[in-house]
């Protein structure tokens, strides 16, 4: 089992925050300048949820959905993979993003998914790592944490548009019902809660560009005497 003191001397950059946030983006421009690579640890979430569900287990059956989260085959270096079997759009589609807060707030997942975190880390000799409970559970020793928010109607106007990436058509305002949704429960659930860390640098990304947000995360990262 892989505790936090085994990942203690890593650089770690814990980014956490809500839907829409920013999380992806902000990672993934911070791993261009800093050669970090990136882990989507709701992908993680996600794929379980999209295994549990074609597998038709119920989300009332916490053995075997931890089962699932200790088994499965998960390989987010180029999107998301089951093995070799690409769902990354599976795992963004509307069964999986309703089912995922449910199957997230399991305990016995959290524990498997975040043994898997760590481990990640541990092989790739640290990195940029987004989700809910990075920088208050699964490193609580990260190098920087970052807590990035963003208001409600941005959040669903940002998921919106991934949506019509996606070429899904959906209303603003039932994405922005869902992102409510999910919000309630990844913050009201009884383990490892979507909460800010004390510590963590605190952003709201509404009005400011991805290069603005980049930027300050980098001058209290050089802060901290990393580059
Ligand atoms: O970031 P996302 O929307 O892809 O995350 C999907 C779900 O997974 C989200 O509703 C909450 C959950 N999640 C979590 O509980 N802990 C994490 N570290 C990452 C995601």
């Amino acid at each position: 089992m892989v505790d936090t003191h085994s990942t203690n001397s890593l650089k770690i950059i814990a980014i956490d925050g809500p839907a829409g946030s920013g999380k992806s983006t902000v990672a993934r421009a911070l791993s261009e300048i800093l050669g970090l690579s990136v882990l989507d640890t709701g992908a993680m979430y996600r794929s379980v949820a999209l295994v549990v569900l074609e597998s038709g287990t119920p989300l009332e059956d916490f053995k075997e959905c931890a089962r699932i989260a200790n088994e499965i085959e998960i390989n987010l270096d180029h999107g998301a993979r089951l093995g070799s079997r690409d769902i990354e759009k599976e795992i963004r589609g509307p069964e999986v993003t309703t089912a995922v807060s449910k199957v997230a707030a399991i305990p016995e997942v959290r524990v498997a998914l975040v043994a898997r975190q760590r481990q990640w880390a541990l092989d790739h000799g640290g990195g940029i790592v987004e989700g809910r409970d990075i920088g208050t559970v699964v490193f609580p020793n990260a190098t920087l944490k970052v807590f990035l928010t963003a208001r409600d109607s941005e959040r669903a106007r940002r998921r919106q548009s991934d949506e019509v990436s996606a070429q899904r058509s959906i209303a603003v305002d039932e994405v922005a019902q869902e992102i409510a949704r999910r919000d309630h429960l990844d913050s009201t659930r009884a383990v490892s809660p979507l909460v800010a860390d004390p510590d963590a640098l605190s952003i709201d990304t509404s009005d400011n560009s991805v290069n603005e947000v980049v930027a300050e995360i980098l001058r209290h990262y050089s802060a901290k005497g990393e580059q």
